[in-house]
């Protein structure tokens, strides 16, 4: 393998020698394979070029180029590409071709998912359906009908607006669907199956009526309520806030079970893992109708950032997936509570971005360079951009932001373009040195500031010193540009100065005059640049009661739980009871619910890894469980007391209070389960056997997994035969036991891959039996290595399948170069193991070769 893989570079790219005016395409699709004509008009830019289409896996049945049928002497067809030299300057093609989507598992390009024809396109599936130049920046007009089965697939779906639904023949019927807007291969969407739906309607702010439809697995269109709903406020959202109104008459969402991802905007055809459409309160968490309220939020505001104004290369990926998450974050955040979705973004910014910036596989958030651009999916592209996003609007300010943003629409409308005409819209209307803050697209790593405090005769200076580590290959990087939000408090917590600093050198000093002793400093509030603050002696314990910002009162709460863990690693019996103190004040704490949880919770053992610099985990799970341990002990009396008080079993509505009193009293449940105790089972059991929320039942699992084996099994046997027919409810039966802290795991893992439920061909099974697995840190990197030969060996069977699914498994070799000699001789061993392997795919060739350097 190693020798045949090509690698794209971003200062290779040249723009397209052609243009195609108009795609018309037809599909007859059968039990066995499925017949695809495709008829494009060309017209050529550049007078000496040949036609070179990308084509992928597909049977040449005939090309007729202007009417005339080409011999096969004409053009050459090889494993990528179809050629025809001697093209006329303006031109038809017409090429019929066989696909096989039933044998399709790699989930790219037209593929079967149970019973439901559908597509995945992005970024490179097109070149899978039809020969076609398949690069975002060919943006073409397409015509789909689509031919099948009457009975079988009574519901047929394409791009845009249906035009004509054809007379039926013999048992089979067609339907056709027009895009007037000009989109990329990437956007184009098929779906062919017997659906249900729900449907309700939208009018926009200029009196569009536009018909919104979700398409469900049969049985299942009561689940679809609450994705309907939350297409509808951002559908709304995205008018007030961005002035972007929808542009077809009808809005489809289909939902399939197997799907490499979480959803794909495709003009006017959103195609979504069921697993963010479906959910009622009986099988889906709160955390799950959050996350499909903003992947649905996400997915529709696309439409005007990434489908009107897309990419002109994929090395732009962020220009439309980091704005988006930016956009969909602040949906979220007007939705429900802001302070909470804020610490909720950072905290997995943290868990998973920071971790992948710290790793061999860290790139900027536009790479220079890919081998499989499947690969680039990333938490950088996606949220270390959408930071990006979110240091341009603290820059510009709300006013600012929006002038620019309708700048950017109007300018580019239509067009595909890079991230630098977005920054250009910005500097517009921002006064910021954007050729410093460019850095953030070109440069990996995160950020670290070190602080230091001089107080004297009334003068307070702040130094601030910027760290940015290597880049990967070793070479050193520049300090970068960002908005630092900051505030001086006096003793009693009253903010005496409030600052956006803008920090731009390696070093700098601030001055603040006129305190009469030394004010006590928050830093990075609302988290506005994603760096690490590196800050010695500080009053963790005052910041927890007095910062009045949300998110660094939170950091507060957290960094002091840190520094409590790392002195328990040196020595376990050291002191905390100033930490203990500062929980229990905690705990009096009279604020929003919801956010109250956050506060309670514990650092998890990613963030401790993070800080240390050869990662060992067995000494950090055992500071953490003891510090757990003694938390719950000290206060065991005062977390029953709020358990009770905040447990509704028999509430399962959504609003915003009793979402908040679950998360708090599964917090607090969680806290007291490090006792281990009979009592804490039996609460336990009694909430799992009589709560009506998944949220619940999911938190009592979890607890008695810790806590009690017997009582764990009877009530995951129980909710094994409850659920056992709804597939997003088995995710979370296998999550949790591959997730489980009890012995023995990795053999239940193993077994649990025999269930008649496993299925490895569905991504959401593999994540959550598999993938969940690898994140179980103290039993993945098992000393004797069982753990990462388990994956190894999962890896390389799966990648037979499909290689984005096992690309992704060996994300969780990442942090080899870290850990200690005796794990990283263990990881070495497999890591070769599946870079040596005969066919391995190009997709995880490039993640396991780059860990290996
Ligand atoms: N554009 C999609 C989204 O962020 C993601 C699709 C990526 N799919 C893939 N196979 N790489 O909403
Ligand atoms: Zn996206």
């Amino acid at each position: 393998m190693s020798n045949e893989v090509q690698e794209i570079f971003l200062k290779d790219y040249k723009k397209p020698s052609f243009t195609i005016e108009s795609v018309n395409l037809t599909f007859e699709l059968f039990e066995e394979e499925t017949n695809v004509t495709n008829i494009m008009k060309f017209e050529k830019l550049d007078e000496s070029a040949d036609l070179v289409l990308d084509a992928q896996e597909l049977e040449l049945k005939e090309v007729v180029l202007d009417g005339e049928v080409l011999g096969s002497d004409r053009y050459t067809h090889d494993e990528e590409t179809l050629t025809i030299s001697n093209v006329p300057q303006e031109f038809t093609l017409e090429i019929r071709n066989r696909i096989y989507p039933q044998k399709n598992t790699e989930l790219e390009g037209l593929y079967k998912s149970g019973d439901i024809f559908c597509t995945q396109c992005e970024p490179e599936g097109f070149r899978r359906i039809t020969p076609y130049l398949d690069r975002p920046d060919v943006m073409s007009i397409f015509t789909t009908t689509v031919i099948a089965d009457q009975k079988k697939y009574p519901i047929l779906l394409a791009n845009g607006n249906k035009v004509h639904c054809h007379e039926s023949f013999n048992t089979r019927h067609g339907v056709t669907w027009h895009d007037p807007h000009p989109k990329p291969s990437y956007l184009f969407a098929l779906v062919a199956g017997d659906l249900d739906f729900i449907t309700d309607s939208f009018v926009t702010a200029s009196g569009n009526d536009v018909e919104l439809n979700i398409y469900v697995d049969k049985g299942n269109s009561d689940k679809a309520d609450h994705a309907m709903k939350s297409l509808i406020n951002a559908m709304k959202w995205d008018e007030e806030k961005y002035g972007r109104e929808y542009d077809l008459d009808i809005y489809n969402i289909v939902a399939v079970d197997s799907f490499n991802m979480g959803a794909m905007e495709n003009k006017g055809l959103n195609i979504f893992n069921s697993a963010y459409v479906l959910a009622d309160a009986d099988t889906a968490t709160d955390a799950n109708f959050m996350g499909i309220e903003s992947v649905i939020a996400h997915e529709y505001f696309h439409n005007w950032t990434g489908n009107r104004i897309t990419c002109r290369n994929w090395f732009q990926l962020t220009l439309k997936e980091g704005l988006t998450v930016f956009r969909d974050q602040c949906f979220s955040a007007d939705m429900n509570s802001s302070e909470v979705q804020r610490i909720q973004d950072v905290k997995a910014l943290r868990e998973r971005q920071f971790v992948e910036d710290a790793s061999p596989t860290a790139h900027p958030i536009q790479p220079k360079s890919y081998i499989s651009m499947n690969n680039f999916y990333t938490a950088t592209v996606y949220e270390k951009g959408a930071e990006v996003i979110r240091m341009l609007h603290t820059l510009l300010g709300e006013e600012n932001y929006r002038k620019a943003t309708d700048l950017y629409f109007e300018t580019f409308d239509g067009q595909a373009v890079r991230t630098d005409d977005f920054l250009w819209a910005m500097k517009e209307y921002g006064e910021f040195d954007l050729e410093h803050f460019k850095l953030w697209y070109d440069q990996s790593g995160t950020p670290s500031l070190e602080v230091e405090e001089n107080y004297a005769d009334g003068k307070y200076t702040l130094t601030l010193t910027q760290n940015v580590p290597n880049k990967v290959d070793g070479s050193l990087q520049k300090a970068m540009y960002f908005p630092l939000k900051i505030a001086l408090m006096d003793k009693t917590g009253a903010v005496a100065e409030e600052k956006m600093l803008i920090i731009s050198k390696e070093s700098e000093s601030f001055m603040f005059e006129g305190f009469e002793e030394k004010p006590v400093l928050s830093i990075n509030r609302d988290f506005s640049a994603p760096v690490i603050i590196k800050h010695q002696d500080v009053d963790f314990a005052f910041l927890m009661q007095h910062d009045t910002n949300s998110f660094t009162k939170y950091e507060a709460a957290q960094e002091f739980a840190i520094s409590i863990l790392f002195k328990l690693m040196e020595d376990i019996e050291s002191d905390i009871s100033e930490y203990l103190e500062a929980f229990g004040a905690l705990l009096e704490l009279d604020t929003d619910l919801s956010y109250k949880a956050l506060l309670l919770e514990l650092p998890s053992i990613s963030t401790l890894m993070q800080k240390q610099d050869v990662v060992d985990f067995e000494p950090l799970y055992k500071a953490k469980d003891k510090l757990s341990y003694e938390v719950a002990k000290k206060y065991e009396a005062k977390l029953l007391k709020l358990y009770f008080q905040n447990h509704e079993p028999l509430n399962s509505a959504l609003d915003s209070k009793s979402i908040a009193k679950r998360a708090l009293k599964n917090r607090v449940l969680s806290l007291l389960s490090a006792l281990e105790s009979k009592e804490i089972a039996a609460v336990a059991k009694e909430q799992y056997e009589h709560s009506l929320t998944m949220t619940d039942r999911i938190t009592a699992l979890d607890v008695l997994e810790s806590i009690d084996a017997e009582l764990s099994e009877i009530a995951f046997n129980d909710f094994y035969n409850r659920y056992k027919n709804n597939t997003l409810v088995m995710n979370k039966y296998f999550a949790l036991l591959a997730a489980s802290p009890r012995e023995g795991v990795l053999d239940r893992v193993m077994a649990l891959q025999n269930d008649e439920v496993y299925d490895e061909k569905v991504p959401n099974l593999v994540r959550s039996l598999i993938g969940v697995f690898a994140r179980n840190y103290k039993y993945f990197h098992a000393k004797d290595g069982y753990g990462y030969k388990f994956l190894s060996d999962k890896i390389i069977e799966i990648d037979k399948i499909n290689p984005q699914m096992a690309s992704a498994l060996s994300g969780a070799f990442k942090i080899y170069p870290k850990m200690i000699e005796s794990n990283k001789k263990l990881m070495k061993a497999t890591l070769e193991c599946i870079v040596s392997t005969q066919g391995i795919s190009k997709n995880t060739f490039e993640i396991v070769s780059k860990i290996l350097k």
